[in-house]
């Protein structure tokens, strides 16, 4: 077989992460105080593909190819391949075409975490020698996924969110194909939405007589496009954390899988966990509770957070309820409002989400 290359989808709108996503990539959230992106580029290396290409969005490709650079700090040769506009999974193979070539490769949502990595499949695709493999999981509301129907070792029929699902696996945001998907992906129209469907493409793969396999996973999955599923992210990732403190501590107590980046200074506060505290960030007077992800220089100060990220930057001070479930974007604030009237005082970016008592 040739060299399997990995294909790591970057782009989309990102509208269910909004604000988030209107100055930066969804791909780009923490998780656990690591972009999202990077557990994907590690599962790829891990399972011995290096070679990689990244479909970004002209919007927030930048950014991206900054952070990842050359793919050499995950021992991986990135090439980024720019898609003019979100149409769809399928079109963002086409675009990457060029990159592919005839190769055999591993397409991977840039905002999916798969428990355990991609090993496995890669495994089964070389062995089986299929001519897609798709990866899938129970679920219990197949109606919001791609829905796959199995007749034994072969997939029969794929669905795009079907009202009445014919089973309950749904499609993971992990593939593999071989070059015959490029023609797949040619010969589809675009679906309702608008978009060139990767389900659509393996049906058309499927009808022509391909071998399509299936393979369940094992461990979990998460798709991190809302807000809830990127806090599940964090608490399942942060669960496997170790501890290690490298920061200062003073008067304080950090109890359980805490992580504490050098140069983070907690004073006369709780950290419990599991938690993660960037470099540079400071936790005074405050109380950080479980699945809390703190980023760099963020600053907590006479104020409670648990199961909430924090982006870089973002600070909580002077307040007097405790903050969860939240999401705050980089150089984010909220403090108390001193001085009359008393009120809240808010500079709210469209799309944003708060909820006050
Ligand atoms: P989705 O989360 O399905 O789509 P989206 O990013 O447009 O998000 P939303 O529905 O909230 O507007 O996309 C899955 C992954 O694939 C994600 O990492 C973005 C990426 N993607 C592309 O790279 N190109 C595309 O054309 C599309 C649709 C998605």
């Amino acid at each position: 077989m040739e060299e399997l290359k990995g294909l790591i989808l970057s782009g989309g709108k990102g509208t269910r992460l909004q604000p988030i996503t209107f100055t930066s990539a969804k791909q780009l959230v923490p998780v656990a105080n690591r972009p999202v992106l990077f557990y994907g580029i590690e599962a790829m290396v891990a399972a011995g593909i290096t070679e990689i290409g990244i479909i970004i969005a002209p919007q927030t490709g930048a950014e991206i190819r900054e952070v990842v650079g050359d793919g050499s700090q995950f021992g991986a040769q990135v090439t980024f391949i720019e898609q003019d506009e979100p149409a769809g999974l399928a079109h963002a193979v086409l675009t990457a075409e060029p990159f592919l070539g005839d190769n055999p490769f591993v397409m991977y949502l840039g905002d999916n975490l798969l428990q355990g990595g991609i090993n496995d499949l890669v495994e089964a695709f070389r062995t089986g020698n299929p001519d897609a493999l798709i990866l899938l999981t129970q679920v219990a509301d197949p109606e919001n996924y791609g829905v796959a129907e199995l007749d034994g070792e072969r997939v029969v029929s794929l669905q795009e969110k079907p009202p009445e699902p014919k089973t309950d696996l749904a499609l993971v945001g992990v593939y593999m194909f071989t070059a015959a998907i490029h023609e797949a992906a040619r010969a589809i129209e675009p679906s309702a939405r608008g978009e060139l469907e990767i389900t659509d493409a393996i049906q058309f793969l499927v009808d022509q007589n391909h071998r399509v396999e299936p393979h369940i996973v094992k461990g979990w999955w998460k798709d991190t496009g809302r807000l809830e599923d990127m806090l599940e992210a964090n608490r399942l990732v942060l669960d496997t954390a170790e501890r290690r403190i490298d920061g200062e501590v003073i008067d304080s107590t950090c109890e359980g899988r805490v992580v504490i980046e050098s140069g983070a200074v907690v004073e006369r506060s709780t950290v419990r966990g599991p938690a993660v505290i960037g470099a540079g960030a400071r936790v005074i007077d405050a109380h950080v509770g479980p699945y809390s992800a703190i980023g760099d220089r963020c600053v907590v100060e006479r104020a409670e957070v648990e199961n909430s990220i924090l982006l870089e930057g973002s600070s909580l001070t002077d307040l007097r309820v405790r903050v969860e479930a939240s999401l705050l974007g980089r150089n984010a604030k909220i403090s108390r409002s001193e001085g009359q009237p008393s009120a809240y005082r808010f500079l709210v970016g469209d799309e944003s989400d708060i909820g006050v008592i």
